[in-house]
């Protein structure tokens, strides 16, 4: 088969070079031999091709900004890379005519947004984020991974792991909230989740930290504004994620939309070729973000597409996705001496070595499998996965009324909302290529779990977002007519995501007015919310006493909302972002600063609000249970920690209630005092415990040096000596508390 002769072929081409260059430069790896012996073969314009990425015309993610017949394009050698290009045979056409029409036969990479699923969707990655549960989270990015590699696709562009405190931000929808070491840890496990520990294996991919950096700081929690944060607060709050995946070994970065202290994160030579790959040693692949090499011109930094592709050539953006300013300026800025062709080279070298270690060059069409995409989409393992993902990314939010878990003894259960029968809104707005027809719904999942047990009646009521009434009557009559009613309310999948920020986070349309007419009934209401961001909930709060927060789950809601409603399945979800009272509490969250005149009851010249409390009406690490989790007294081995040592915090935690239960044990501290200040309380270890009802274990956590240092402004990480207060708890605000001296040997 011509593909197998010009493998060999290419191959000892590439492995006689690779002996020669073994025995110049003494002991190179062999992907760092092959990535040159191919560099030597390629003119300028083919390396500038490889810098190219382009996505299929019929599946954007962005605006169209040129138009190109892609495969003239691939055969001139113009393009490295697509994306939104998926399944067996499509990929597989489009990598033909780059082995086989072109002069180098140079493999193209395939990427898509798989940010929570390819086909099997699993919830999106803030309601993941709620289970606090690492291996779920790393399981469901390697079932994300095994699909869509069976379809073709060598790349994905996830983990988000952009940290936010606005919720009027869509885009909370795709990252894991406003705390750094929760979002580090996550962001960890996905990029584990999705590259396993060989990224030649046919199942798993190459992931993205994104979006570098600040995004999730825009002013206004408005969509692609002007972040302008201190470098302290870069450094402490929003980088962290990022180090941790680069830590972790992810394959590629990609650029931000953003300007981050008056410049472009994309043409940004301070984040990208100073801390990225110059503090960090980051020696993956930087992409940019659709088209954010041209909208650098955009924001007035540059003049047109070359001042752009020079900008973020230098700055170390090494691939120009669907913003064809590499392709059409770098080579007559090189030529004319602008560019230094070294720049091409490093950026080209990252791109070689990323499709060397896909295993691209041995085997082209690795992923082009359409047995395995058959077999391994939307299978029953995969499902039970993201069912079980979904159930623990539930958060319980009251439970005042105690009736939940739902007994057998509701016989007539009304069914009511928007929300109740919607399969598509289930999936999330960045659902690849999920699909309504495969989701469970919340009507089916408790139809199924119900079975002759009761009867639903189900009425819709009102519309997602529009002042229609008319359902009003009939929702109400149902609602009379029943012994409870599963009020099913919240947002459609695009009023969060990308382009989606809201300045109004009350429930949509006519909800409230018809949760408030349900009320009216006397009707016990147990209320659902599906919606991708934190809400502002508060006459929900105060009125409703039985709340859940479900999110937006993924193809098996259904099944895990029924799962958690009748009892299979005790919630035990902690918020990975707080929710605010009313958006002009925005931004609000748990790791506040202490100020120099803390909150005081009745106090006039203090930090407050006249008409609104300081804490969020929901904050991060909140959840509550169907039993209760009692904290004993915690015990430190020692009231000192000694430079180079640590120190052991043991808590006993006791299940006080009547059902089994999961518990995320959280541990936080506060330095008292710093060169900088630091916040009230700081996450520095979670666990995720199962106590049976009765059962009693401590937790044990140990404390050292790197968990009580900070970062300053100079990127310098330094430590204090002196006092420590430590909180655990299962959530900020109800912990038990110790303090400890930290001093130098
Ligand atoms: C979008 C998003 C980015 C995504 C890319 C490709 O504009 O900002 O997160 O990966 O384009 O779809």
């Amino acid at each position: 088969m011509k593909t197998n002769r010009w493998i060999s072929t290419f191959c000892i081409g590439s492995i006689c070079m690779t002996c020669g260059i073994g025995n110049l430069a003494g002991a190179v790896t062999p992907v760092e031999a092959r990535v040159d012996s191919v560099l030597r073969l390629m003119t300028l314009t083919e390396k500038i091709g490889q810098m190219n990425q382009i996505s299929n015309t019929e599946e954007l993610t962005g605006q169209q900004i040129e138009y190109f017949d892609t495969k003239e394009l691939i055969k001139g050698g113009h393009v490295g890379s697509m994306l939104n290009v998926s399944g067996a045979e499509q990929t597989r056409r489009y990598q033909e005519i780059a082995v086989n029409d072109t002069r180098l036969r140079i493999p193209l990479i395939f990427g898509m947004d798989i940010v929570h699923g390819f086909k099997t969707i699993s919830p999106i990655p803030l309601a993941e984020s709620c289970s606090w549960n690492l291996d779920l989270i790393e399981q469901s990015a390697r079932v994300a991974a095994s699909e869509a590699t069976a379809a073709g696709l060598h790349w994905t562009f996830a983990p988000m792991v952009d940290i936010t405190r606005d919720p009027r931000w869509g885009r909370v929808i795709e990252g894991a909230g406003e705390d750094p070491y929760l979002g580090s840890a996550i962001a960890v496990a996905r990029v584990k989740g999705f590259q396993g520990d060989d990224l030649a294996a046919h199942n798993t991919m190459a992931a993205c930290a994104k979006h570098f950096a600040g995004y999730g700081a825009g002013e206004g929690g408005r969509e692609y504004n002007t972040v302008d944060i201190s470098e302290q607060r870069l450094r402490e709050l929003y980088l962290p994620p990022f180090a941790a995946a680069a830590e972790a070994g992810v394959a590629t970065f990609m650029t931000s939309f953003n300007e981050l202290m008056g410049v472009p994160a994309t043409g940004s030579s301070f984040l990208v070729r100073d801390i990225l790959k110059g503090e960090w040693n980051y020696d993956g692949m930087v992409v940019s973000d659709w088209s954010s090499v041209a909208e650098i011109a955009v924001h007035g930094v540059a003049e047109g597409k070359s001042g752009a592709a020079r900008l973020a050539v230098t700055a170390g953006c090494d691939m120009d996705m669907e913003g064809h300013c590499y392709v059409s300026e770098l080579e007559d800025l090189v030529r004319r001496g602008i560019v230094d062709e070294s720049l091409i080279d490093d950026a080209v070298r990252r791109i070689l070595r990323l499709k060397f270690e896909l295993g691209l060059f041995d085997d082209p069409y690795r992923y082009c499998d359409a047995g395995r995409e058959a077999r391994e989409t939307l299978s029953a393992e995969k499902r039970d996965a993201v069912r079980a993902m979904a159930r623990e990314s539930i958060v319980l939010l009251e439970n005042r009324d105690g009736i939940l878990p739902l007994s057998n003894r509701y016989k007539n259960i009304a069914l009511i909302g928007p929300l109740a029968d919607n399969p598509d809104d289930m999936l999330g707005s960045w659902c690849a290529l999920g699909n309504g027809k495969n989701v469970v719904d919340i009507r089916q999942g408790i139809e199924q779990a119900v079975g002759e047990s009761a009867t639903i009646h189900y009425a819709k009521g009102c519309d997602i977002e529009s002042d229609d009434r008319s359902g009003f009557p009939e929702a109400i009559r149902v609602a009379k007519s029943c012994d409870v009613a599963v009020v099913c309310l919240g947002e459609d999948r695009f009023m969060s995501g990308e382009g989606a920020s809201r300045a109004k986070i009350t429930l949509p349309g006519v909800q409230r007015e018809l949760l408030q007419e349900i009320k009216e009934t006397g009707t016990p209401i147990v209320l659902l919310l599906n919606n991708g961001r934190p809400l502002v909930l508060d006459w929900e709060k105060e009125h409703i006493g039985t709340i859940v927060e479900c999110w937006q789950l993924g193809v098996e809601a259904g099944n895990a909302i029924a799962d958690v409603l009748f009892g299979a399945y005790n919630p035990s979800g902690k918020l990975a972002m707080s929710f605010p009272y009313t958006e002009g509490q925005i931004p609000v969250y748990y790791n506040y600063k202490n100020t120099g005149r803390p909150y005081e009851p009745e106090m006039r010249y203090v930090s407050h609000y006249q008409d609104c409390p300081n804490e969020p009406l929901y904050s991060f690490g909140y959840g509550l249970s169907y039993t209760r989790f009692e904290y004993g007294a915690i015990e430190l081995d020692s009231d000192t920690l000694v430079e180079g040592n640590t120190l052991r915090v043991t808590v006993p935690v006791t299940n006080t209630g009547n059902y089994d239960g999961d518990e995320v044990v959280q541990l936080y501290i506060r330095d008292v005092c710093a060169r900088v200040t630091r916040p009230v309380k700081e996450l520095k270890g979670f666990e995720k415990i199962t106590l049976k009802k009765g059962e009693t274990r401590s937790v044990v956590f140990e404390l050292s040096l790197p968990d009580l240092e900070y970062v300053l402004a100079d990127g310098r990480r330094v430590w204090d000596p002196g006092m420590f207060e430590v909180f655990v708890g299962g959530n900020p605000d109800e912990v038990k508390k110790a303090e400890f001296m930290l001093v130098a040997k």
